[in-house]
């Protein structure tokens, strides 16, 4: 007996040696400490000796049972120890690799501008509003005096969805909206897309953008008008850009103006930019007609307002010194990523 021990004894030591998991070592913890264990099995038999044998051989078991369970213990240690530093170097992360760089999107120069255009009228007091793209026949035209009978409403300028119902020819249509809902004093500016039935060429699309300006209240004249627009172009344009108001025709302003500034590009000595004139028409403008004012239940003998329409796109090209406009719309991105 004391023989099998020793064999079982060495058999354990030896394989308990070899293990390299913590699987593994539970096994062995089975195999020979387990209550079926070998050396379980051994002090199983001891009712076979003498009696005076039994309690050396049981200590001697004992002992062995003792000795293997330190062995197993430090050997789980070490494949503990071995697993982890395996794991860290798996893990490792080389911080010396270079990154990768997320591309981030950017503004549309129409939308750059646009904001520029914003935070000008705001710092005056404007709010922003915005209305719909798809209009009735009377925002757009009626309401704006413009007559039944006026070329605008031609099919081939507008598109038509229906008798009544367009795609907006101008963002003007939001004035009328201000005011049925709104009670003086009115700042508001709307920008938008307005829709025209024009052919497409480098200085024309269907779809271009407007924003629309509106001041109602007493007292309003031509004299603020002009220190408004005059005041947005030097911001957008610099200080010493020269405005100039032209006498013009608008159905829903009486006086009407044009408003050019002196060229950008060239300064006004005539350029490609300016076509020569040195000049570039940058709004529409006008004192709200009385009938507008009434037909949105406002009293033009109390109360009395000025108007303006500015193209966006015409205004970016020009910044921009963009040739033509279809590049706004076409979405190349070689074209986008220049700005
Ligand atoms: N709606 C005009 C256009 O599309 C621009 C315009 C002119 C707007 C005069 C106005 C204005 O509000 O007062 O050509």
């Amino acid at each position: 007996m004391k023989q099998q021990l020793e064999a079982i004894k060495s058999t354990a030591i030896a394989a308990i040696g070899e293990c390299d998991s913590l699987a593994q070592i539970d096994e062995m913890r089975v195999k020979y400490l387990g209550k079926k264990g070998e050396l379980t099995a051994l002090l199983k038999q001891m009712g076979k000796l003498d009696p005076a044998e039994r309690p050396i051989m049981g200590q001697l078991v004992n002992e062995a049972k003792a000795g293997l369970e330190t062995l197993i213990g430090e050997r789980s240690a070490v494949i503990k120890k071995n697993e982890t530093a395996l794991k860290l170097k798996e893990e490792t992360i080389d911080i010396t690799m270079p990154g990768k760089a997320h591309k981030t999107g950017k503004l549309h120069p129409l939308n750059t501008v646009l904001n520029d255009m914003i935070d000008i009228f705001q710092s005056m007091g404007f709010d922003v509003v915005d209305g719909p793209e798809v209009e009735t026949d009377y925002y757009n035209f009626e309401a704006l005096n413009v007559p039944a009978d006026h070329p605008a409403r031609d099919m081939q300028d507008t598109f038509y969805l229906g008798e009544n119902l367009l795609l907006r020819t101008q963002t003007s249509a939001a004035q009328i909206r201000t005011m049925e809902n709104r009670k003086p004093p009115i700042r508001i500016i709307c920008p938008g897309r307005v829709f025209r039935a024009d052919e497409v060429d480098a200085t024309h699309s269907p779809v271009f953008h407007q924003i629309e300006g509106l001041v109602v209240d007493k007292g309003v004249t031509m004299c603020d008008l002009k220190g408004v627009l005059e005041q947005f172009a030097h911001e957008i344009y610099g200080k010493d850009t020269k405005v100039k108001f032209r006498p013009s025709f608008f159905p829903f302003t009486e006086p009407s103006v044009e408003v050019d500034v002196s060229c950008s590009e060239c300064g006004g000595k005539g350029c490609r930019v300016c076509k020569g004139s040195g000049w570039i028409e940058i709004l529409g403008a006008g004192m709200v007609h009385p009938k507008v004012l009434a037909s949105c239940g406002i009293d033009p003998e109390v109360y009395s307002g000025f108007a303006f329409g500015i193209g966006l796109d015409r205004l970016t090209t020009t910044r921009y010194k963009i040739s033509d406009i279809r590049l706004l719309f076409e979405n190349d991105k070689r074209f986008l990523d220049q700005f």
